[in-house]
């Protein structure tokens, strides 16, 4: 059994985690900083980097001894070396080299939106290359053609705010705090969608991209002209943002071969609206759908160790010591 450590230190969330080859996770820690960052209403680098390089060296020790696991007897250490906060990434990619070095075994620098990308295999073992990715999370809203590991074709990207990003700045602005997706989702379940009237951005528009800008902007009017129930603007907000992603996939998809998967990822996945939407576009389209369970959709290390498995199966080399951590990384 060929084990793999994974680390993920690229926003707010410290974690780490240890994954076999046959996808089951022997062990994993994971240490949100919600509160840290709470009483600024969005995460702050510099107490993010701080917070990492706290937590992660203990946390890394208790998962290798959750699992019984030496640290010389892994097949690889892979961390996420951007896209995200620098400070962030350099702790946890400094970690795993150093780990790398002292157990003298492989280093993998992963692509955060690859392990987002990859995230849907380590929990379907039947999902099959090529899918259909819609990857929507804080930082990105993108489909990708996921050909083959190393292999992604972008399709559609957004032209301002990812959706994650919209989902935080209705909750902002709707006083729920932070994080704001989850209390989004929360509240949206006691409003009606069809209460306040918000523009669907790029409906319809021949490029395949995305734009939330504009609605965020309408959620504030909204909000301010006092004359709707914070639930309904929840609720009226979340099924906006869900009308925009079926009509934007729809034309992303046109433009290709066709698929049989559509897989969704990435922190917004976690929403159960957005999940049984798109459940029921793939399935008027004859696709077959797959989503990772919510702890698998947020940010987490199992993605990161399963992406560096995927990696080692395809015969992908190791990368050297001295790989840099990059905050722009496109996939
Ligand atoms: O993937 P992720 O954990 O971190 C990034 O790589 O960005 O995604 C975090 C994003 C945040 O914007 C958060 O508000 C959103 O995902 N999110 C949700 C839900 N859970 C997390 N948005 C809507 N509904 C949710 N249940
Ligand atoms: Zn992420």
């Amino acid at each position: 059994m060929g084990v793999v450590l994974g680390i993920e230190s690229s926003c707010d969330e410290t974690a780490a985690a240890l994954v076999a080859d046959d996808r089951t996770i022997l062990a994993q820690r994971i240490a949100s900083q919600d509160e840290a960052h709470a009483p600024y209403g969005g995460v702050v680098p510099e107490i993010a980097a701080r917070a990492h390089a706290e937590r992660l060296a203990p946390m890394i020790a208790a998962v290798l001894d959750d699992a019984g696991v030496a640290l010389g007897d892994l097949d690889a250490v892979a961390a996420t070396a951007g896209p995200g906060l620098i400070g962030g990434v350099m702790v946890g990619l400094v970690s795993a080299k150093a780990l790398a070095m002292a157990g003298e075994v492989p280093l993998l620098a992963i692509n955060h939106l690859e392990g987002h990308a990859l995230s849907p295999r380590l929990a379907d073992p039947d999902l099959a290359f090529p899918y259909a990715l819609l990857l929507v999370s804080g930082g990105h809203c993108q489909v990708l053609l996921v050909e083959g590991v190393g292999r992604y074709r972008r399709l559609a990207t957004t032209i301002d705010d990812a959706l994650g990003e919209a989902f935080d700045k209705t909750a902002k602005i709707l006083g729920l705090g932070f994080p704001g997706g989850p209390a989004v989702e929360r509240l949206a379940r006691e409003g009606d969608r069809a209460a306040v009237p918000l523009p669907r951005p790029l409906l319809g528009s021949a490029e395949p991209h995305f734009s939330f800008a504009g609605l965020k902007s309408a959620v504030l009017r909204a909000h301010e002209s006092g004359r709707y129930a914070p639930a309904d603007i929840a609720a009226s907000f979340q099924q906006a943002a869900i009308d925009c992603i079926v009509d934007r996939l729809t034309r992303a998809l046109d433009g290709i071969a066709p698929v049989r998967s559509l897989v969704v990822a990435g922190g917004v996945a976690a929403n159960a609206s957005v999940r049984a939407s798109l459940e029921g576009f793939a399935e008027a389209r004859g696709l077959a759908f797959s989503a990772p369970p919510p702890a698998l959709c947020t940010d987490n290390a199992a993605m990161i160790a399963w992406a560096g498995h995927e990696r080692l199966a395809a015969g992908m080399e190791a990368d050297p010591l001295d790989v840099s951590a990059r905050p722009r990384w496109p996939l």
